[in-house]
């Protein structure tokens, strides 16, 4: 649920608040000074529905010369060049190139490993069981919209088989595309998806677990490491949900500095 499409009703809103505490781990209700540094609104207001801090939609607060920026018009042109795709051998089994979805124009960015089969299938990121996760992490949890707030990719554009790790081979062929998505969104937060991800990034071998909730600079963008939602899915634990929660928390922080 987006911000600016947050429930009104105050009861409601409590009960998601409390709900989503639960889910993340909590067994106790966080003092309010731990939540007022994260939120704009002032004191009095009704407990958050989750943790988001702005009240406008993400696109208000964009600095002008984003809002001149074609990102839309730059991906556009990625994806051309992409084109139906043959530089590693991933292209023989797909069924889509799966290029990624959400706003151009977002100012936070996900990135994950590679389309599984429910990507391949509909040539979009995060539809699947992990995709499902991702989105109640980035609704229910951040206050965002997946579709106006954010913009999702993965490292590698095709299904790897029986979603094996993707290879060095095929990530050098499709790191290119990615590093242009990147300069075409230009995000102020990018979040990595797991040690995959995070490894492609960082250009060396990521422990996701040591190393998750760190920061680092991209390009002119923040980078934060965090647990891949499959992960989170098959290590369902206090600690694992707490962390994704933490790590989700600094990056809105981040956004709304
Ligand atoms: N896992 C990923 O890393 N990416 C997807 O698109 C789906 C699942």
């Amino acid at each position: 649920m987006s911000a600016q499409h947050a429930n009104t009703d105050p009861l409601a809103e409590l009960e998601n608040y409390l709900r989503f505490l639960k889910d993340s781990g909590y067994t106790e209700i966080p003092l309010e000074e731990d939540l007022s540094s994260l939120s704009r609104s002032g004191p009095g207001s009704p407990a958050p529905s989750n943790l988001a801090v702005s009240s406008h939609p993400v696109e208000d607060t964009m600095i002008k010369d984003r809002r001149d920026a074609d990102p839309a018009g730059q991906l556009q042109i990625v994806r051309e060049e992409m084109g139906d795709c043959t530089r590693c051998k991933l292209c023989k089994g797909r069924t889509h190139i799966v290029f990624g979805s959400g706003n151009p124009k977002a100012r936070l960015m996900f990135v994950g490993e590679g389309p599984g089969a429910d990507e391949d299938e509909q040539g979009l990121p995060f539809v699947g069981r992990a995709g499902k996760k991702l989105t109640e992490i980035i609704e229910k949890g951040m206050g965002l919209n997946r579709e106006k707030d954010v913009y999702i990719c993965n490292i590698v554009k095709c299904r790897p088989p029986g979603n094996r790790d993707p290879e060095a081979k095929e990530i050098e062929a499709c790191k290119p595309f990615l590093l242009k998505q990147i300069e075409a969104v230009r995000p102020k937060v990018i979040v990595a998806l797991g040690r995959p991800a995070a490894s492609v990034l960082l250009d060396r071998k990521v422990a996701i677990t040591k190393e998750r909730g760190t920061w680092h600079e991209f390009h002119g963008s923040k980078l934060i490491l965090t647990l891949h939602p499959a992960y989170l899915l098959r290590a369902y634990t206090l600690e694992n949900r707490q962390a994704v929660f933490d790590d989700m928390k600094q990056a809105l922080m981040e956004l709304n500095q």
